[in-house]
């Protein structure tokens, strides 16, 4: 919301006092005085007028997850443990997942109530990459890096997938870079080319990476920017 809406709203007052108060330099944005009436301000900011408070800040949640298989990537669920139980956080019923794992896959899950940065990472615009380790079945040809490469036509979404980097690391053994995330999508690759995935781990999304230390169920908070 504009800060000049959001005064105005706030201390029942006009818009035109509203920016004249603005103007004057009597409004500060968490403590930075700020004289741009249009500036925008989200709810993880708080805002004075005069040194008193005209709206408190909300707490700003980041959080990196080491799913565990076997916890499903929801906020409610009947039958199993949810992400979010792990997490012991009296706000934690804010939390929305910034992309999802299956059940059965373990590894790095963004969580946060700030829907601007979780639009951001999985926006397929921002092609932000995701990295996981991939063990399979039956041995993976070196022909499945140029397969995985080249992109895989998936006819229920009529799309082909963009250009993927499998790294073979051993026999049965791979780590896969996908700058996309679509529906069971490494699942699915791998079943293209006649394999099946028998474990799936994401270390990384993005510039986030699962730390070293960080076990199966355990969490943390993002550090701030
Ligand atoms: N691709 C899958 O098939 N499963 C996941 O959990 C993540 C990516």
């Amino acid at each position: 919301m504009k800060l000049d809406r959001l005064l105005a709203k706030h201390q029942s007052m006009g818009r035109n006092e509203a920016r004249r108060r603005i103007l004057r330099g009597s409004v500060r944005v968490d403590g930075e005085v700020v004289t741009r009436h249009d500036q925008e301000v989200d709810r993880f900011s708080g805002v004075t007028l005069e040194d008193e408070i005209v709206r408190a800040p909300e707490r700003r949640l980041r959080i990196l997850l080491h799913k565990p298989v076997g916890v499903v990537s929801a906020t409610v669920d009947a039958e199993h443990t949810t992400v979010i139980d792990l997490i012991d956080d009296p706000d934690k019923h804010t939390l929305h997942i910034a992309g999802r794992l299956d059940r059965n896959t373990s590894g790095l899950v963004l969580l946060t109530n700030d829907g601007n940065w979780s639009k951001r990472l999985m926006d397929p615009a921002h092609k932000v990459d995701k990295v996981y380790l991939v063990e399979t079945r039956d041995p993976i040809p070196r022909e499945a890096v140029a397969a995985f490469a080249a992109g895989f036509y998936f006819h229920t979404e009529d799309l082909t997938t963009l250009p993927a980097e499998l790294e073979i690391l051993g026999e049965r053994q791979a780590r896969l870079t996908l700058h996309e995330g679509r529906y069971h999508q490494v699942k699915r690759m791998f079943h293209r080319i006649g394999n099946r995935v028998t474990a799936l781990h994401r270390v990384s999304v993005g510039e986030f990476r699962l730390p070293e230390d960080l076990k199966p169920g355990e969490w943390r908070f993002l550090a701030k920017e």
